[in-house]
């Protein structure tokens, strides 16, 4: 069982069982996987991995080569005999470190600050950085497992460095458990990329450069010209023909062996393009799934067929409104979806349930990990439901129609129906606005038969882009019985301004001694 740490969570969120090397699967509601899968899947929201699309340069070198030797510096800090450390976005608070020296450090750690929220923290993002950057130079596709947990400290300064020996690397690779094989391989791996600048290393890059930047090979993509160019005596490569000779560690280690990982008379070594993309993907995917172990990660999170997305249930004069997306992957058949509900006290609904059509039907971008999956785009279906006031909403599902001449067939959470907890606390869309006085987003919460008593606070993750130590940070605030929306429809209505900074909230409420709480993602509180 994998518990955050960190925030408000009242209620307990969902347990991911790991199954060996099967995809996780999606049981609806589970915002970590929901997260997740938005932030490597989806177009709109994967604005982190859009940076390093292309191969992207920036300052002289790429922004995928400075997230991978980020990912690797954060994971580092791992000690396999002690359990600690690894990629834990401890790097946050390392990075000033002379050992993590480079602007690209920062500048990743802000790269990254956004998709942050109450289940998703920044080593997950990391990890997703480094799945990208290999993948946006051509490298390649490396599974993602969730669930990485954020350090609330530095750790131990265990980055290796140039100028120690090869016996110092091959200890600090043990140590983040990897052999004398592997450390070679995620060497040349990591070092595919980029190269050393001279500002950073004014010891090691002693010859005036282009740019300032020595790479360590001469194609910028992801690819093995490093291991060939090692080998045919043509690289550049400062970390191995480098005139300060203390600083050679890339020779010292990739010759350890004598070459064989390396040299080409050896079909498997890396100087075949496959067995280097077959080596550095399960390497790379070691290496960021190296965490405290503490720490269970969810299975590998391949693009979900089918997603219910953006659930949003608030009174709306009379009735209950229901906004929900049903998210299919693209495909040519003609679908027609149709949501389905059962009543959640007495009887409204006929025995088949009630019933009713999506009223749109839009298309959503895929990111280029997804294109790479085989996804090109996604169609929302989207529906608009006006629920009894009375009777409420316990659950729903949905039939869908290939209208192809096959039987119809139902999307019902895997046969368990999607459940709604709680109707008492309540997100009002409509209600909830920007203040035009000051700029801030006024969110706006109904609470079913409410005594006077209730109690109604909220949570929000903070993504500070000055902030010092770049992490999201939480903020605590209270609600307000509202004074502008008298209470209606059987619910009574509390408010707070919610911070600029802030694009996810848990609220939670005690009404007569019971707790409830519900999380407002970015996209119910934007209606994106
Ligand atoms: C003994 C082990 C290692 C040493 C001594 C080492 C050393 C270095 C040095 C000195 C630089 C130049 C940084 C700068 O100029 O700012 C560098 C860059 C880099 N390293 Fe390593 N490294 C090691 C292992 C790794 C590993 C295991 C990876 C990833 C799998 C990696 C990925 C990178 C990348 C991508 C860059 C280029 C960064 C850029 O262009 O901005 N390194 N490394
Ligand atoms: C890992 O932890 C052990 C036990 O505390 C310690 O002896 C060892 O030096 C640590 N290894 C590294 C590389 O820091
Ligand atoms: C490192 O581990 C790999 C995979 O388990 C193995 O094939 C290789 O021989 C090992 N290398 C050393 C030096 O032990
Ligand atoms: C060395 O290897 C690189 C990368 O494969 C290649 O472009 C170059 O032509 C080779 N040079 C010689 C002299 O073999
Ligand atoms: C070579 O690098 C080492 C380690 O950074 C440094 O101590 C030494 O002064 C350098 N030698 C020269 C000649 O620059
Ligand atoms: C390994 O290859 C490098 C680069 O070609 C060469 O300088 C070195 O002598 C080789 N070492 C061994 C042990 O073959
Ligand atoms: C898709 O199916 C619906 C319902 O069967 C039908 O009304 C519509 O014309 C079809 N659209 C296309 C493009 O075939
Ligand atoms: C949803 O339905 C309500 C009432 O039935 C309507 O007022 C509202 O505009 C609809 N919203 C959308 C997005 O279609
Ligand atoms: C799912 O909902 C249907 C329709 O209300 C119901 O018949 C079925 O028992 C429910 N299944 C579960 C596992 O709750
Ligand atoms: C907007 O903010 C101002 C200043 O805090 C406040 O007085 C006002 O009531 C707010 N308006 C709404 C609609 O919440
Ligand atoms: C809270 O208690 C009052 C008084 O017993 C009751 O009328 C109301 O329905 C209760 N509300 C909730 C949400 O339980
Ligand atoms: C917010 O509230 C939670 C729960 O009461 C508490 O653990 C946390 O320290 C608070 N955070 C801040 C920044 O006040």
């Amino acid at each position: 069982m994998r518990r955050r740490s960190w925030g408000l969570i009242c209620l307990a969120s969902a347990v991911h069982l790991a199954l060996a090397d099967s995809a996780a699967v999606f049981n609806w509601p589970d915002p970590l996987l929901d997260s997740l899968d938005d932030t490597l899947y989806r177009q709109a929201f994967a604005l982190v991995s859009l940076l390093a699309t292309d191969c992207a340069p920036r300052d002289d070198t790429t922004v995928a080569a400075q997230w991978l030797r980020l990912a690797y510096h954060d994971t580092a800090t791992h000690n396999s005999t002690t359990g600690t450390g690894g990629l834990d976005a401890s790097i946050a608070f390392e990075f000033t470190r002379s050992q993590d020296v480079g602007l690209g450090m920062l500048e990743s750690l802000q790269d990254f600050l956004g998709p942050q929220n109450e289940y998703v923290g920044m080593a997950d993002i990391i990890a997703i950085g480094a799945v990208n950057a290999v993948a946006g130079c051509g490298g390649p596709v490396i599974p993602f497992r969730g669930g990485r947990i954020d350090a609330t400290e530095a750790g131990p300064a265990t980055v290796p460095e140039p100028q120690q020996d090869l016996d110092s690397h091959i200890a600090s690779f043990k140590a983040q458990g990897f052999n004398e094989t592997e450390m070679i391989a995620l060497v040349a791996c990591g070092h595919s990329l980029g190269g050393v600048r001279q500002v950073d290393f004014p010891l090691i890059v002693t010859e005036d450069v282009p740019n300032g930047i020595q790479t360590f090979a001469s194609t910028v993509g992801f690819d093995n010209t490093i291991v060939h160019e090692y080998l045919n005596g043509t690289t550049e490569n400062v970390l191995v023909v480098g005139s300060n000779i203390t600083t050679r560690s890339d020779l010292r280690i990739f010759s350890s062996d004598g070459n064989a990982t390396m040299q080409s008379e050896n079909l498997h070594s890396l100087a075949s393009p496959d067995t280097f993309n077959q080596v550095c993907a399960d390497l790379i995917e070691r290496m960021i799934n190296t965490v405290p172990s503490t720490v269970t990660l969810t299975d590998p999170i391949e693009p979900f067929d089918f997603k219910v997305w953006n659930t949003i249930l608030f009174p709306r004069s009379g009735s209950l409104a229901f906004l929900a997306t049903l998210r299919i992957i693209h495909s040519d058949l003609n679908r027609t979806v149709t949501m389905f509900w059962k009543e959640r006290t007495g009887t409204f609904c006929p025995e088949a349930g009630c019933s009713a059509p999506a009223f749109q039907v839009t298309s959503a971008g895929a990111s280029s990990l997804a294109n790479l999956k085989g996804v090109e785009s996604f169609d929302l279906h989207s529906f608009n439901a006006s629920i009894d006031l009375a009777t409420s909403i316990s659950h729903f599902w949905f039939e869908v129609d290939d209208n192809d001449g096959s039987a119809p067939f139902i999307v019902d959470n895997h046969g368990a129906n999607f459940t709604i907890e709680q109707d008492v606390l309540l997100f009002d869309p409509q209600r909830s606005g920007l203040n035009l006085t000051t700029f801030e987003f006024t969110m706006v919460v109904g609470v079913k038969d409410a005594p006077t008593s209730t109690s109604v606070t909220g949570s929000s993750t903070i993504i500070d882009d000055n902030a010092v130590i770049p992490l999201p940070s939480t903020l605590n605030f209270t609600f307000t019985l509202d004074e502008s929306h008298p209470p209606a429809d059987g619910y009574t209505f509390y408010t707070s301004p919610i911070s600029r900074l802030a694009f996810h909230s848990m609220i939670c409420a005690t009404v007569n001694g019971t707790a409830y709480s519900l999380w407002v993602p970015f996209t119910s509180a934007t209606g994106l």
